[in-house]
């Protein structure tokens, strides 16, 4: 469990699935941005839900910033994978950072720290199911680390209490 209800979670996933957008759906109303761009390098947020103080680092998914990531695996109880559901074209680049992420030693070693999957933009015609998407990364050979994947919709909030709710468990 994590010490004193306070949890760093690291928040990755393609560029443009929508990382910024669930963190700033999960601030409250005078923390919250009006605009999102996509992130530059990382940023910190800063947010409490379901008993616990979450500091998340909020990665830059574009390729440029993608070797950012591993210089935050070392104080992180959790993780959160962000997809978009509607880029079926690059779900297979979303799988080889996934895989690059848990093979490497920091996270390798650490099979405690749960991942939480966001298959976000649901509401999109185009979007693959969570099935699909939990298929497409090979979800299943993941045995050795508690994860879990989560329909969401950014923009409205849903799936995103039930997502931080399952990692919240986790993490007490
Ligand atoms: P980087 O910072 O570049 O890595 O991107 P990001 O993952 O932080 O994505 P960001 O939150 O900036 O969102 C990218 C775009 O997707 C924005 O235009 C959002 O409004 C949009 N978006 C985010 N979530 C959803 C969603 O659930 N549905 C729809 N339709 N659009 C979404
Ligand atoms: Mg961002």
């Amino acid at each position: 469990g994590i010490r004193k209800g306070e949890a760093n979670i690291l928040v990755v996933g393609l560029d443009n699935s929508g990382k910024t957008t669930i963190l700033n759906a999960f601030k409250s109303p005078e923390n919250k941005s009006e605009e999102i761009v996509p992130t530059v390098g990382f940023n910190v947020e800063k947010f409490k839900m379901d008993k616990i103080s979450f500091t998340a680092f909020d990665m830059s998914g574009q390729g440029r910033y993608r070797n950012l990531w591993e210089h935050y695996y070392k104080n992180i109880q959790g993780i959160i994978f962000v997809i978009d559901s509607s880029d079926s074209l690059r779900l297979v680049v979303a799988k080889e950072e996934l895989d690059l992420m848990l093979k490497s030693e920091e996270i390798e070693s650490k099979p405690n720290i749960p991942v939480l999957i966001f298959a976000n933009k649901m509401d999109l015609v185009e979007s693959m199911s969570s099935v699909k998407i939990s298929q497409g990364l090979g979800l299943a050979s993941m045995k050795n680390r508690p994860w879990h994947i989560q329909a969401s919709n950014a923009l409205t909030g849903e799936g995103l209490h039930e997502g931080i709710q399952w990692l919240s468990e986790q993490l007490l």
